[in-house]
């Protein structure tokens, strides 16, 4: 067989070799065959030197050309058995949960939000939603709120067009007339949700916070049971040295109302006696009528607190600001 048969037919042979390696290391082991320091091709080489002068550079250029042919093969089989290698050998469970450590946290804000209405809902109050975009209707009207009640003013709240007035709420109280609309009593809901006014934002105040709305309908409902609910969830958020207080007040929507203050030994560290923190009463007859609800059957009571004032006090944070800045400081340490 001429030398050029010999290289042609030891390359076929590699190249079906390499390319029938299942593994790795069969791979290799071919590789060493053929082109290590003691393989066939290596042996050719040698034999260049017993060749005539001239037909060196020819047979040279031939062998040459064969192992790069075999060089391409090898790489290409490597990447794809390495690819190979790298999967998973059992099928991998994607309901297993994850192993990764939770990123972030909630937001103080929801924390309490979070913490206040599962207090509520121990003693059987649902959670109920309505719109933050609202009309006058449902933030005033219904609440028996007169035309020209101050809280109206386009100085206090955010009107959004001139076009039937629709408004960004005010206060999560219209959500008591959007549930009691369309649900018959009883009654037992809290509402948190995002309020706007148009105050400028100073260390207390912000032109949009939270409150939680609170309504309860039943038959015989008393001012001791809105006593006695809102304390035992106060004291439950906020620990058991909570003190309450409930003086009279005015909202156009109860009868009588009451404004609640609160005290513990934070409050009294701040050198302040009582916080105001949540205005309340009993649910006003006239609110009962417009929605359709007999005021001679059904009695009620509502509340209203701001969750950034609850907030504030849990956590002895004295400027509002800092929970809308989200700075990662601040956050990191709830
Ligand atoms: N809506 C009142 C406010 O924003 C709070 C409030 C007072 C809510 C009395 C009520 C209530 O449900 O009965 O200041």
């Amino acid at each position: 067989m001429s030398l050029h048969d010999r290289i042609s037919s030891i390359k076929e042979a590699a190249a079906q070799e390499l390319r029938a390696a299942k593994e790795l290391p069969s791979l290799e082991r071919a590789k060493g065959q053929f082109l290590g320091p003691e393989g066939s091709f290596t042996a050719l080489m040698k034999e260049l030197g017993t060749l005539a002068k001239e037909a060196r550079p020819i047979a040279g250029k031939a062998i040459n050309a064969a192992k790069q042919e075999l060089e391409s093969i090898l790489a290409e089989k490597r990447s794809e058995l390495e690819l190979r290698a790298a999967l998973p050998k059992e099928p991998a469970d994607f309901s297993l949960p994850g192993r990764r450590r939770p990123v972030g946290r909630l937001h103080p804000l929801t924390q309490v939000t979070d913490d206040i209405v599962r207090a509520f809902r121990k003693l059987g109050f649902a959670v109920a939603d309505g719109p933050e975009i609202e009309d006058e209707y449902h933030c005033f009207d219904a609440l028996n709120t007169p035309k020209d009640h101050p809280a109206r003013d386009s100085q206090d709240t955010f009107f959004i067009d001139t076009e039937g007035r629709p408004l960004l709420r005010t206060h999560t109280s219209s959500v008591q007339i959007r549930v009691m609309e369309k649900t018959p009593p009883p009654i037992r809901i809290v509402v948190p949700g995002r309020v706007f006014r148009r105050d400028n934002a100073d260390a207390t105040h912000n032109p949009t916070f939270h409150q939680i709305e609170g309504l309860y309908v039943d038959k015989g409902v008393t001012v001791s049971d809105l006593k006695g609910t809102v304390e035992a969830v106060f004291k439950e958020v906020l620990g058991d040295d909570v003190k309450l207080r409930f003086r009279p007040h005015y909202f156009s929507y109860t009868e009588p109302s009451l404004e609640i203050d609160f005290t513990n030994s934070l409050v009294k560290k701040l050198g302040k006696d009582w916080l105001e923190i949540a205005g309340c009463g009993m649910v006003h007859p006239k609110v009962f009528e417009t929605v359709g609800y007999d005021p001679e059957v059904w009695s009620g009571w509502a509340f209203g607190f701001g969750i950034e004032r609850i907030a504030m006090l849990r956590y002895g944070i004295t400027d509002i600001r800092l929970f809308y800045e989200n700075d990662a400081r601040f956050l990191r340490q709830f």
